[in-house]
């Protein structure tokens, strides 16, 4: 449609209407047969205040988005059609392995590849938009959502945020091409650093801090085209986000630029009230669209409040007019008014959904995504002329999309077993199940609960274990925190592995001394007891679909474990938060040295993290050159490149993640030992060397310095290229400015 033409059709909507589209509601509230229940019931929630919803939310599926399209359009005074949203996370039906997972292949490409694919699936079953990318770096394992973040790398995660939208919306951003779908980059912002790590606690940051580290994956998001935006749950230094004029309209519209639609997290207008930011819905409503929220997601406020709030003139219907423009303007980028389907159907359906190439896909996005942190005597890759046990909840195990996966079809998932089987990998292999993910416990989800109580075979199945254990020339331990125990309101105090899983690994260990302990996780554990008691420890994070077969395909050495930490490994919970891009003290501690007092330290466990940031190991042995640079001077406007070359000593061929860090010697304010600014895969075969060359920027010298300026500061700078960001491999320039 022409925008003179949506012009005209918002000129020509009443009142009532436009509040219609600012309002979003569940997808089973607009079927043919809704009735309200549960928590919207008790919001005090009405089907009348659905009828005219201009958007839908958490349900899928071509025939059915199709039918309540069609119900709804005819019933429209307009005819506009809905906007179908939901959460698809990392994957629809192909679920790929969990954000975090994803951010550790380090391989921005390959995750828009993915991406690509999970919005031509989920296109097909109908959804226009995803809440989707989340974009809040994070410091805080005990939170369950990090499984969701990228990690806690500024520059990774914004080149994950760019790789999400192009993903989701096309690298030419034209969303009304059949398959692409609207991202929605969210939460604006601070969500991701909960104070103690506790769900929807309030976050506490300077704006410094926020402009240095949360800002800069969102900044990423919009610059890439995001076309949504969602203002975060929290509140932020005191303000919530949801009510916040300063955050969303100032920071977010005129700062950032940010020009497409805002829609507010879940209930998140009402729940202003209980924030005791607004003494009531009315308030609340007022409250967020004066800050600039344009969809309302389920609560009562906009439904209820803003018509009778225009009308007073308590708000003005330039804000709402201002709102609508923008959600028809989506509709309309989306191609609903010529195609309210948007190219979805059954057919769509059968060609993409779970397609053989989305498998592969996934499949070899397990590979790039598991972690190897520790490989003594190079016990893997396994031999399959060997005998291997396979013990632990996790080997028949299809709980492992997590609890984003939505629409997943737990029967669709390839379990470590038959990852195995159908990898050809199991000659010699047995399997057993040890003991169950938790015991005598309770965990919550999405309207489901599971109780573990203590089964009565208990002491057989270890029993089992053990003798399996004592056969093996080795044994797998899939062991991993139940998947209801990370994702939204999964915080956790204590994040190690559940008791009784412990227990078998020390058994097991006991019996056979190659261990190799396979974690399933939706957060960096702390993994100090499961390491003493393994040769060899693999972080799996919660691998998706294709889990066991990417899985097995690295276990037995068919793919070279692709992962690095992208989100530091605790030593202890007791550390938390531990990251690499910790600013220099006036009183650095030195490991190395004799023992010193009055330095930043603890007494009782190092300062570094088990596994640091970067850290991977691969099939390959990998030996870095010193680094050379091209000047060692650079002016204002100039690029220096700096290179190393990396030889394969080992004797498999693998891929080397070659990263590259910064650091400001000095500045006017404190700046971090390490920041990654660049990333370079080579592929090497036994024997090959290759070379690794970065381009440096004056936009990544530049700093906030103590004025809110951002700027790059004359002086000198460490370059670090190595395979960790503990590489003290480095070379030094001068910044003239
Ligand atoms: C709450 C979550 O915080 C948000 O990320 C999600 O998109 C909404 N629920 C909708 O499911």
């Amino acid at each position: 449609m022409t925008e003179e033409k949506l012009r005209a059709l918002l000129d020509s909507m009443s009142l009532e209407e436009k509040v219609g589209q600012m309002v979003q509601v569940t997808g089973a509230f607009l079927e043919e047969d809704a009735v309200i229940t549960g928590p919207a019931a008790d919001a005090g929630l009405e089907l009348s205040d659905c009828r005219l919803a201009g958007s839908i939310l958490g349900i899928a599926g071509a025939d059915r988005l199709k039918r309540i399209q069609e119900r709804y359009m005819e019933e429209h005074p307009h005819h506009i059609p809905l906007l179908m949203m939901a959460d698809v996370i990392h994957g629809y039906r192909t679920v790929f392995p969990i954000p975090l997972a994803l951010g550790a292949s380090f391989q921005p490409e390959l995750v828009e590849k993915a991406m690509g694919m999970a919005a031509e699936e989920a296109a097909s079953a109908g959804l226009h938009v995803t809440f989707s990318p989340m974009t809040d770096l994070v410091r805080d394992p005990r939170w369950g959502r990090v499984l969701e973040s990228f990690g806690e790398s500024p520059w990774l995660d914004s080149r994950m945020a760019e790789a999400y939208v192009r993903g989701y919306q096309g690298a030419d951003g034209d969303l009304s091409r059949p398959g692409r779908m609207s991202a929605c980059d969210k939460h604006f912002v601070g969500y991701g650093a909960p104070v103690a790590g506790r769900e929807y606690n309030h976050a506490e940051l300077s704006e410094h801090t926020v402009r240095e580290f949360h800002l800069p994956p969102k900044i990423a998001a919009i610059k890439a085209g995001t076309a949504c935006v969602m203002p975060a749950f929290q509140s932020l230094n005191g303000e919530p986000c949801t009510a916040s004029e300063k955050i969303v309209r100032k920071l977010l519209r005129d700062e950032l630029g940010f020009e497409g639609v805002t829609i507010s997290d879940w209930s998140a207008v009402g729940e202003l009230v209980a924030q005791g930011a607004a003494a009531d819905t009315r308030e609340a409503a007022k409250l967020a669209i004066e800050a600039g929220i344009d969809i309302d997601m389920m609560s009562v406020c906009y439904a209820r409040e803003l018509k009778g709030l225009v009308e007073s003139g308590e708000v003005e219907e330039r804000l709402v007019d201002e709102a609508v423009w923008r959600i028809l303007t989506l509709k309309n980028r989306l191609g609903l008014f010529e195609d309210p389907f948007h190219g979805s159907g059954t057919e769509a359906e059968k060609k993409t959904v779970l397609c053989q190439e989305h498998r592969d896909f996934a499949r070899k996005m397990v590979a790039e995504s598991v972690i190897l942190l520790k490989n003594e005597d190079s016990v893997l890759p396994l031999s399959r002329e060997k005998k291997t046990a396979f013990i632990g909840p996790y080997v028949d195990s299809t709980d492992t999309c997590g609890s984003w996966a939505i629409f997943q079809n737990r029967e669709d998932t390839v379990t470590l077993r038959r990852g195995v089987a159908e990898g050809g990998y199991g000659e010699n292999a047995l399997f057993c199940h040890g003991c169950d993910v938790l015991e005598n416990t309770r965990v919550l989800g999405f309207g489901v609960e599971e109780v573990f109580g203590q089964r009565e075979d208990r002491d057989e199945l270890v029993k089992q274990a053990l003798k399996a254990a004592e056969e093996a020339d080795a044994v797998v331990m899939a062991l991993g925190e139940h998947t209801l125990q990370s994702g939204e309101a999964a915080s956790r105090g204590d994040i190690t592995l559940p008791a009784q899983q412990m227990e078998l690994l020390r058994q097991v260990s006991r019996v056979n001394s190659n261990v190799i302990t396979v974690v399933y996780s939706g957060r960096p554990l702390d993994l100090r007891e499961v390491s003493a008691c393994s040769k060899a420890v693999l972080a799996v994070f919660l691998p998706g679909t294709m889990g066991g077969a990417g899985i097995a395909d690295v276990l037995f050495g068919a793919a070279s474990p692709g992962g690095r930490v992208s989100m530091s490994f605790p030593w202890s919970a007791a550390q938390i938060p531990v990251y690499h891009n910790d600013y220099s003290t006036g009183r650095p501690y030195d490991p190395a040295g004799a023992e010193q007092k009055f330095v930043s330290r603890y007494l009782d466990m190092p300062n570094s993290p088990l596994y640091p940031f970067g850290y991977g190991l691969t099939y390959g042995s990998f030996r870095y050159s010193s680094v050379t640079l091209s000047a060692e001077t650079m002016k204002a406007g100039e690029v220096l490149t700096a290179a190393v070359t990396v030889t394969n000593e080992g004797t498999a061929a693998a891929k080397e993640t070659v990263q590259l860090y910064l650091h400001d010697e000095k500045a006017t304010t404190v700046r971090p030992r390490r920041e990654l600014k660049g990333v370079k895969c080579l592929y090497l075969q036994p024997g090959e060397s290759g070379e690794a060359v970065f381009r440096i920027t004056e936009e990544m010298l530049k700093i906030w310095d103590r004025d809110m300026n951002f700027l790059a500061e004359p002086g000198t700078f460490t370059v670090y290229i190595g395979s960790d960001s503990r590489t003290e491999n480095g070379a030094g320039f001068r910044y003239e400015g």
